[in-house]
């Protein structure tokens, strides 16, 4: 069964219990072709070193390749007793080349330096394919802003009513927030493009292994690593990753609540389409936003998942300890809810049904225009503090009579201030509170059309 790397001071083997405890092969299994490529690389250096033949690299490498393909297939798996992939791996080797050439591998490498380069490589694809996968949200959320350019809505804070919006503006707002996300993954990757490989154990090498090469040769752009100690002690890298994808899960579960609350019976804002929403299975009329409900559940799990890698960095002394075997597990767990999440997440919003009537009919309630009452006023070289005093006094107005802005008479308006002569109601529509915000930024149409170009471009660009 199992390989032990480990055993010639040892009377003993191993305790069961031990073995159950230690065991990671079940989780770190997915590490494996990227531990055939480190492998790979680290023969060649052996070999340039002169620890190979280049009859015994060549032999090598086929087994190598023998192995991965045995691996792909599922032909050659790790068991529990292989402890971790490294050891399943050598085990597998070691059948194939026998233990002559097998045993010559692991030369000058340890799993220290090896399983911090091999979670880089697994990260660094990963968030490849999330930025991909972050970067059909934003699609969708464009194309969405695209099919209702001139829908108003209404604007929020405190979750009041506050002042028109547009649609697209406020849909455009979440693609922001998510380019920032898929811009923080590219800096995390170059930062994250260092190879901790020929660290060894903790100290470097003293077979004369070129660490520059192995970098090369496994695509890490920024080199090795300048320090053989935080090459294997370090796991900043996976603490941010955990924070990206947890910010990712926020970003995304502030989307979904508005959803949810925007497809409601008292929203009526949005119709989910039936493949992107779920029944009940007692309420037969029930359809439910459970793809929003599960992005926002899953949030929480993200960010469990950052707060419990830290927890587990924290005060570790250099360099490495067991306790770094406890760092893959919720961060592969993070790259796992955001893969299955973001493209039931995207599919959602790609076929939403947007009630523009309904959201701009409701834009100008709850006296959201009061805004441009004082703006106006100020424009006719009433001071702010006193235009908002009088646009105040016409909600109060309004309030007691249960009637919006626009509906107060000439007379009305001039009894509460000499300065409100009827052309105010210039604007008290809310096409002309959205016009006037016209500068960068602002939510007028031209202003929004300028951001979403802006938007489609830095796609583009991604
Ligand atoms: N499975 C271990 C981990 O994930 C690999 C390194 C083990 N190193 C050791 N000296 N026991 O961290």
């Amino acid at each position: 069964d199992g390989l032990r790397l480990w055993g010639g001071r040892f009377a003993h083997g191993p305790a069961e219990a031990l073995e159950r405890l230690s065991a990671s092969v079940h989780f770190d299994w997915r590490l494996a072709p990227y531990d055939i490529a480190g492998s790979r690389a680290h023969a060649r250096v052996l070999r340039r070193a002169g620890l190979l033949t280049e009859e015994e690299l060549e032999r090598m490498l086929a087994g190598l390749d023998r192995l991965a393909a045995d691996v792909a297939d599922g032909t050659f798996t790790g068991t529990l007793a292989d402890e971790d992939v490294h050891t399943a791996l050598e085990r597998g080797l070691l059948e194939r080349l026998g233990p002559e050439l097998g045993g010559k591998l692991r030369a000058g490498r340890s799993r220290n330096d090896q399983v911090a380069t091999l979670f880089r490589m697994y990260l660094r694809d990963h968030a490849r394919l999330l930025g991909g996968l972050i970067a059909d949200l934003q699609e969708a959320l464009i194309a969405l802003a695209d099919a209702h350019p001139d829908v108003a809505m209404p604007g929020r804070t405190h979750f009041q009513h506050a002042q028109p919006v547009l649609f697209a503006h406020h849909v455009l707002a979440h693609v922001q927030a998510l380019s920032r996300d898929a811009e923080r993954l590219r800096q995390w990757d170059a930062r994250t493009a260092v190879s901790p490989y020929g660290s060894g154990a903790l100290a470097g090498s003293s077979l004369g292994l070129d660490p520059e090469a192995v970098a090369r040769d496994l695509g890490f752009g920024g080199g090795s690593a300048a320090n053989s100690i935080d090459g294997t002690a370090s796991r900043d890298f996976a603490a941010e990753f955990a924070f990206v994808t947890a910010m990712i899960g926020v970003d995304l579960s502030r989307i979904a609540e508005e959803v949810i609350v925007w497809n409601t019976k008292e929203f009526s804002f949005v119709t989910l389409h039936d493949a992107f929403s779920t029944g009940s299975s007692i309420m037969p009329q029930k359809k439910n936003p459970d793809i929003a409900e599960l992005a926002r559940g899953k949030s929480g799990r993200l960010i469990g998942n950052l707060t419990g890698l830290l927890a587990t960095l924290k005060a570790l002394p250099l360099a490495y300890n067991r306790d770094l075997q406890e760092d893959k597990e919720p961060v592969f767990d993070s790259c796992d809810q955001l893969e299955v999440l973001l493209p039931a997440f995207t599919g959602m919003l790609a076929t939403l049904t947007v009630h523009g009537e309904r959201m701009a009919e409701l834009a100008p309630a709850g006296f959201s225009l009061a805004t441009d009452i004082a703006e106006w006023l100020v424009k006719r070289g009433v001071p702010f503090r006193d235009a908002h005093e009088i646009a105040g006094e016409c909600v109060k107005v309004c309030e007691s009579e249960g009637i919006e802005l626009d509906r107060l008479t000439d007379e009305q308006f001039a009894k509460i201030s000499p300065h409100l002569t009827p052309g105010v109601r210039e604007v008290l529509t809310v096409r002309g509170s959205l016009a006037a915000r016209d500068a960068r930024g602002g939510t007028a149409p031209a202003a929004v059309a300028v951001q979403l170009g802006e938007a489609k471009a830095d796609l583009a660009r991604q």
